[in-house]
């Protein structure tokens, strides 16, 4: 089957050793958006690689749109979304509250979308194939790639991830350690956060230790890590994500605090961008 692969004007550093081509995407004046397929899909099965980050929504209605042109015509859709917006709220705190998560998924499903492919998506918690709210998911996770940049540089690290959400990072890891994170009430205000606490219950006393996560988005729960880490004698911390949204000026923070080196993913552009998701991404495309 004929395959074309196509990438968002937000995606055009992916895949540049594959064949693709780019879709044109433009504003109204009012900032509505034009999506336009300059290519004859017809009965073909379409990649499509998509960063969703930032504008979240704005580029959620762009896929939505780009989806439904594609639906019923294209033999099959595959979806690549590097970072998965909307995947943090997978659990219900109050009578009413939306579960943005499977309705996100449900609407990329019903758009046209017959798998997404993604990285260390926060509700799925471990890589494989998953279906949620009906969609079909790959999950990949760059956790080797990230230990493995360290493990080149560090002398016997020992590797923590800061929760139990993060701990696959480690499942290869002989020398590993899982923080206890656990994390308040809501935030009262226009934005809601719950901030988190943690406790340490193993040695990291003149360690090279390596702190990975699958997203530091406020830096709260790295920075609460470091600081635990620097509090308790390692003799040098560096961290590691996924998924580096570094809000708060938090890649500053954690230096500051004492992380050594910061690195995360290109899956959202930053300067702390070291590994490359097309890597993995051509083992499955
Ligand atoms: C949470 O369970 C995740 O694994 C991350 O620890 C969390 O999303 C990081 O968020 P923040 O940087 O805002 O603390």
């Amino acid at each position: 089957m004929e395959r074309i692969v196509l990438l968002s004007p937000n995606s055009h550093d992916f895949m540049k050793k594959l064949p693709s081509r780019q879709l044109i995407a433009k504003q109204f004046p009012d900032g509505e958006d034009y999506i336009r397929i300059p290519v004859d899909f017809r009965g073909k099965e379409v990649v499509l690689i998509h960063r969703c980050y930032p504008e979240q929504d704005k580029s959620l209605v762009q896929l939505f749109l780009i989806l439904s042109t594609l639906k019923g015509e294209a033999s099959r859709v595959r979806v690549v979304i590097p970072y998965l917006p909307y995947a943090r709220q997978d659990k219900l705190f109050l009578k009413g509250e939306a579960l943005s998560s499977k309705i996100i998924c449900q609407l990329i499903k019903n758009s046209g979308c017959d798998e997404l492919i993604t990285f260390d998506c926060h509700f799925l918690k471990k890589p494989g194939r998953f279906t949620y709210g009906g969609l079909n998911i790959r999950n990949l996770s760059l956790s080797h790639a990230i230990i493995s940049y360290f493990k080149g540089k560090l002398h016997s690290p020992k590797i923590i991830s800061p929760d139990e959400g993060a701990s696959y990072f480690l499942v290869s890891e002989k020398d590993a350690g899982v923080m206890k994170k656990e994390r308040g009430a809501y935030s009262v205000g226009k934005s809601i956060y719950r901030k988190p606490s943690i406790e340490v219950h193993f040695d990291v006393r003149g360690r090279n230790v390596v702190i990975v996560d699958d997203i530091i988005g406020t830096g709260s729960t790295m920075l609460k890590a470091v600081e635990a880490c620097r509090k308790l004698g390692a003799s040098s911390i560096s961290c590691g994500t996924s998924h580096g949204l570094f809000l708060n000026n938090s890649l500053k923070r954690l230096k500051r605090a004492g992380a050594k080196e910061v690195i995360a993913s290109n899956s959202i552009k930053s300067p702390a961008s070291r590994i490359d998701t097309s890597d993995s991404l051509r083992s499955v495309l």
